[in-house]
């Protein structure tokens, strides 16, 4: 571990190495002086597209009061998309929790490298809701993998490895305070579940095989609901518990396209996707205005 970051990385191996490149973010820190480039950064917000990090750039231009053109900072490498807004970086992930964790790593490297101070990660995304109307919110408390434990599950060198999947309470706490009165949807606290797959690891019926019938899916859901899992989707047991794992202040925002009580198909709301989607940026924005004032 390298006393001098300001993030310790509890890797002795780094401080080995003469240089780091960010392989998948196409930085080198032999020719990117990271204290300079990203030393500012105090947010770095991730999301499933890089044209929904695109649009989440040019909203916190909006409510940060800035301006300028914005560029793919990582376009050479054909990856992720990552675009800078004033103290915040906007990171595309893929989907995922093999596809977040590469740019995890690599974004975590890189606030440490560049000295960042106490940056907060924020994971914006969509997902399934379980029992909760098409729309809602959810801010995440703590994340549950498909077999229903609060832990991320990892096979490193042949072996399991195990660990505690949760978020921080100061960055929940804070995100759900920032739901308004007059705001047309809700915004509740709640457990999500991190599936490997879409289709039968959220239990859908509708991928190219399934051998559980719609009463076990039903009774799986329930029994989720029950843990006060209130959303599914494809990355936060990954997220929270590297995260955790670091000491990084870390949150997850994600809306809603379908309630899996109702159905599988995402196509039960009537609210257009854009709509639907910009609702976590909303409150990411206003999280980050927050912090910073
Ligand atoms: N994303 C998911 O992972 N699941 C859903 O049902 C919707 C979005």
């Amino acid at each position: 571990m390298n006393p001098k970051l300001t993030i310790p990385l509890p890797n002795e191996h780094l401080e080995k190495l003469e240089s780091d490149f960010l392989y998948h973010l196409g930085i080198n820190s032999k020719t990117t002086n990271f204290e300079k480039e990203f030393g500012d950064v105090k947010f770095v917000c991730m999301g499933g597209t890089k044209n929904r990090m695109f649009e989440l750039a040019k909203y916190l231009q909006k409510v940060l009061g800035l301006r300028g053109e914005l560029v793919d900072l990582c376009e050479k490498a054909h990856r992720y998309a990552v675009f800078k807004v004033g103290p915040v970086l906007c990171a595309s992930h893929g989907i995922g929790m093999p596809s977040m964790s590469i740019l995890l790593h690599e974004m975590i490297k890189l606030v440490s490298y560049a000295k960042c101070k106490d940056p907060i990660f924020l994971r914006i995304g969509t997902s399934g809701g379980v029992g909760i109307p098409v729309g809602t919110v959810v801010v995440t408390k703590d994340a549950y993998n498909g077999y229903i434990r609060n832990e991320h599950e990892l096979a490193i060198l042949g072996e399991r490895v195990c660990r505690p999947a949760k978020f921080h309470e100061e960055v929940y706490t804070s995100l759900l305070s920032c739901a308004e009165p007059d705001d047309d949807f809700k915004t509740i606290l709640g457990n999500t579940m991190a599936a490997d797959d879409f289709y039968e690891g959220q239990g859908r019926l509708d991928g190219v095989i399934c051998e559980h019938n719609e009463q076990q899916k039903m009774e799986f859901l329930k029994k989720l609901h029950n843990h006060g899992v209130r959303n599914i989707e494809m990355e936060a047991t990954m997220f929270s518990s590297l995260t955790h794992h670091i000491g990084i202040k870390a949150g997850e925002i994600c809306v809603t396209l379908v309630d899996r009580l109702q159905g599988d198909q995402v196509t039960q709301s009537n609210i257009p996707k854009e709509v639907l989607e910009q609702r976590p940026l909303t409150m990411c924005g206003r999280f980050i205005k927050k912090h910073l004032d």
